[in-house]
């Protein structure tokens, strides 16, 4: 049994949460795209953990996790996330690093600080977690993987790349890298990180044959996809569905559930169109309800109301089989709530989602408004014990989406979830 939880619209959605509930008695679990540009909070016990590569199913005694080869691994970050693992009581025996995973070398993260400096006002708003020119790499085929770290061609590589990228920096009259100085960083992190590495793709086939429950757990999500996202503010990896199977080597006919998790509003980090966004009060107003800072940069995101037109692409592009729908509690704290239920396209009113800025910028989105004020649901256990407010405006959302809601968030703990 293969299951995938993914982002449905711009990320933080609170895909954690419903990982963490597949998770608990999962497994493996499985990271698929993206690398430390992603950060989830899991609170254990009272404890606090903020992993930004670490599949959470590494908390469960008995739950393998794995980083799958789609992924960019920033090993001085992974070891961080490990050594808070151990600090913590729990062990890391279960990590699983694929060997084909790309590495995000040093040079990759001043690169792309560059970048976004020398884009200027076009700026993406990236991370600066060296994602992009890391799958740059990856794609012109000069990256360095996990698995050179322990081949004796890893330091021609490395001075390799270092002679090409100093190239660039002297350019722009940046600093230069040393590449005796990064191979000795990073083969001191091959001495921590070797018991991990291995052929994923094997652990993982080996686990289905043996009919094992397999989480597969996207990072970012649907509108941020490399090419299914509004280009280029997006990310640079594949976090929609067709990104399970490249970066895990899973194939399409071993997927059962493809859950996309949305909240009942909407929110952004970075540039790009986000037609439903409310720069207002409106907007504020969630933010604060939602606590919506980031997890990974602390930056503001901007808030805005629940697009059905995007959803419904996002179950289209993923062929969801169910939606997580998150901060129904959050978003039942105002007195009236609107939903996209269309764009208005110069007259044309339709579904049709487009990522295309020049649309976008002409579309108006079309609202219904719904009554909140939901009260206290955070104990609500079944959907049909919502308040009649909040059961018409799910209804609204599954009737547009096409496809039903399977989990709902009523509160920030672990045990705020209706699952039908
Ligand atoms: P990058 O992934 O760091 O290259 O950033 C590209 C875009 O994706 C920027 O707009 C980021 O804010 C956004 N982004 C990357 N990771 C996440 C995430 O985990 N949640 C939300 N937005 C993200």
């Amino acid at each position: 049994m293969v299951n995938v939880v993914l982002g449905g619209f711009y990320g933080d959605e609170g895909k954690g949460k419903i990982i963490d509930y597949l998770a608990a008695d999962a497994d493996i679990t499985v990271r698929y795209s993206g690398g430390n540009n992603a950060g989830h909070t899991i609170i254990v016990d009272g404890v606090k953990f903020a992993f930004h590569l670490i599949p959470s199913g590494i908390l469960n005694k008995g739950t393998k996790a794995v980083i799958g080869n789609g992924v960019v691994v920033d090993p001085k970050v992974l070891i961080e996330e490990m050594k808070v693992v151990e600090e913590n009581g729990y062990s890391v025996e279960n990590l699983c690093i694929s060997n084909k995973a790309h590495l995000i070398m040093p040079y990759h993260i001043a690169m792309d600080r560059l970048l976004e400096e020398l884009r200027g006002n076009g700026k993406i708003g990236t991370t600066v977690r060296g994602i992009g020119p890391t799958y740059c790499d990856k794609y012109e085929r000069s990256g360095i993987r996990v698995g050179d770290l322990l081949s004796a061609k890893f330091e021609d590589k490395v001075r390799e790349n270092v002679a090409r990228k100093n190239d660039i920096f002297r350019l722009y009259g940046r600093e230069e890298f040393d590449a005796e100085e990064i191979i000795k960083e990073y083969k001191g992190y091959a001495e921590i990180l070797k018991p991990y590495i291995m052929d994923t793709v094997i652990l993982l086939h080996n686990a289905i044959s043996e009919n094992k429950k397999i989480v597969c757990e996207g990072a970012q999500a649907t509108l941020l996809d490399i090419d299914h996202g509004s280009y280029p503010f997006v990310t640079s990896s594949s976090p929609c569905v067709g990104g399970v199977c490249t970066g895990t080597g899973i194939g399409a006919k071993y997927l059962n559930e493809v859950y996309g998790v949305v909240k009942a509003y909407s929110s952004r980090v970075g540039e790009g169109p986000y037609i439903t966004e409310q720069k207002n009060e409106i907007g504020d107003t969630i933010r604060e309800l939602g606590h919506e800072y980031g997890t990974t940069t602390k930056r503001p995101r901007r808030c805005g109301w629940l697009d059905a037109v995007a959803l419904r692409y996002a179950v289209m592009i993923n062929g969801l089989t169910g939606i997580a729908i998150n901060h129904l509690d959050t978003i039942g704290k105002l007195d009236k709530i609107k939903l996209c239920v269309a764009y208005n396209y110069k007259g044309d009113v339709n579904m049709d989602f487009s990522t295309d800025q020049e649309y976008i910028d002409e579309c108006e989105p079309v609202y219904e408004e719904f009554d909140g004020n939901f009260g206290d649901i955070s104990n609500v256990k079944s959907r049909k014990d919502l308040p009649e407010n909040a059961k018409k405006y799910l209804d609204r959302i599954e009737e547009l989406a096409g496809a039903p809601i399977k989990f709902i968030g009523t509160g920030a703990g672990r045990e705020n979830m209706i699952v039908e």
